[in-house]
């Protein structure tokens, strides 16, 4: 098609004609089409919600009710009798990625196009996917780093056109679109600041989609229920819950395998992870922990006066400095909080460990960013580790297999299902050299 023609496009037809020719590996078409006014590598099937990368992904699955070659189902959906190939929709998805495609748009199905690759065996398609994905992150975390050197107001970027809730475009200078990534909450369920935190759209154990809108000056501030299995904010979100004893165990044993260890963590919760650092015979053992209720139990239980314990009451954002200062030295350092977003993950490993931690010690964290969605712990996973890597940290990570929670019934009662995969990627982390 000539550019002249190109201008003529009737808007009504394009996001139909983008679709179609994702559909069928047209890139040809394909850019003619994104090269219009009206053209966009984002838009989104009016029925399906499906995106040009879902359309490009979904071709690869054999369509049984299609059988007419030339038939369209105008739902963006696989149009042909026979599936393409995966290397012809690998192709469209790396184009689509050039133009500006976004990662982790959900169609109607609650699939991304990483969730259809995954779902329907297309692990070269899935590949690609991740690695965008890591790009956009890796990116938006960049923008936001000079957003705040810049003195930058968030808000800002929530007024940009063509978001969706729970997710920021990102964009060059001159405004062309580059991708676009999420601001996941951690696996733990949420955010931090409110202002830093766009409201996100969940869904809960019983498929409700509800806006959750949850920060750590809120969590803080709510009311605690301690049961014997699980500890719930207000909201019943999960803190912590008693399933992930068996990662708490191995992390445990990994951070700390001797007796006689100084141990820092931060984040007390249900306290499983500090009994089990107790039952190491720890040299020191040192908890930092922010929530009144939470310090509170500990006092009851008695934390507060056993030998080599230090509880630091408050936020570690306030702690840790002053740890740093008093030249305190660990060889394990766990940290596992609830209501900070990766950002705060981030400035904890980024900033304090290499004051914190021994030479040759070992630092770990609950590796749940994403966890809610295959494709998203994917990509989280190589994102920390890189951040890891550039904070002068080697990650390895060994996978502990999770057992069925929705089958087991854990997530009765809780708001959130923070946890929808079978392996958690549990990681130790050392100074690199
Ligand atoms: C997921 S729980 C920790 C569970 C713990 N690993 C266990 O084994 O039971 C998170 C804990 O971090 C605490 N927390 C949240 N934000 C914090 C902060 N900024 N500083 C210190 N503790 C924080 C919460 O109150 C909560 O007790």
């Amino acid at each position: 098609m000539a550019t002249a023609d190109v201008m003529e496009i009737d808007t009504d037809t394009t996001t139909q004609e983008i679709l179609l020719a994702a559909t069928n590996h047209d890139i040809p078409t394909l850019r003619t089409l994104l090269r219009s006014p009206t053209g966009s590598a984002n838009v989104q099937d009016p029925d399906t919600g499906f995106t040009p990368l879902h359309a490009a992904i979904s071709a690869c699955e054999p369509d049984e009710e299609a059988s007419d070659p030339q038939e369209t189902n105008g739902e963006g959906d696989a149009v042909h009798g026979a599936a393409l190939d995966e290397d012809g929709a690998v192709q469209t998805v790396k184009f689509l990625f050039e133009n500006g495609a976004i990662w982790n748009d959900l169609g109607f199905q609650d699939e991304t196009p990483g969730c259809l690759a995954l779902r329907l065996g297309l692990r070269k398609v899935y590949d690609v996917v991740v690695e965008a994905g890591v790009r956009a992150e890796l990116l938006l975390a960049r923008m936001d780093e000079f957003e705040l050197l810049m003195g930058g107001d968030d808000e800002e970027d929530e007024d940009e056109g063509g978001e969706v809730e729970g997710f920021e475009v990102v964009q060059a200078e001159d405004g062309e679109e580059l991708g676009q990534a999420t601001l996941e909450p951690n696996g733990d369920g949420v955010k931090e600041d409110g202002d830093e935190v766009p409201q996100l759209v969940e869904v809960s154990a019983d498929g409700v989609e509800e806006t959750l809108d949850v920060n750590s000056a809120d969590y803080l501030a709510s009311a605690l229920t301690f049961k014997d299995d699980r500890l719930l904010d207000a909201d019943k979100n999960g803190v912590m819950m008693a399933w992930e004893t068996d990662i708490m165990q191995k992390t445990a044993d990994l951070l700390a395998p001797e007796e006689g260890l100084r141990v820092l963590n931060v984040g007390h919760g249900m306290g499983i992870v500090d009994g089990i650092f107790q039952s190491k015979n720890p040299g020191t053992h040192h908890i930092i922990e922010a929530h009144p209720a939470v310090i509170q139990r500990m006092k009851e239980e008695g934390w507060d006066k056993k030998p080599g314990v230090t509880v630091h009451e408050g936020r570690w954002q306030d702690i840790v400095p002053k740890l740093v200062e008093q030249n305190e030295v660990f060889d394990a350092i766990y940290f596992d909080t609830f209501a900070e977003d990766y950002a705060a993950l981030k400035e904890f490993f980024s900033e304090y460990v290499i004051g914190l931690l021994d030479q040759e010690g070992r630092f770990g964290f609950f590796n749940g960013l994403g966890a809610d969605r295959q494709v998203c712990y994917d990509v989280y996973t190589k994102v920390v580790e890189m951040d890891l890597f550039e904070a002068g940290l080697d990650t390895e990570f060994q996978e502990i297999a999770i057992p069925d929670l929705q089958e087991k019934g854990e997530w009765e009662g809780v708001r959130r299902k923070y946890w929808a995969l079978d392996t958690y990627r549990m990681p130790t982390c050392k100074f690199v050299g």
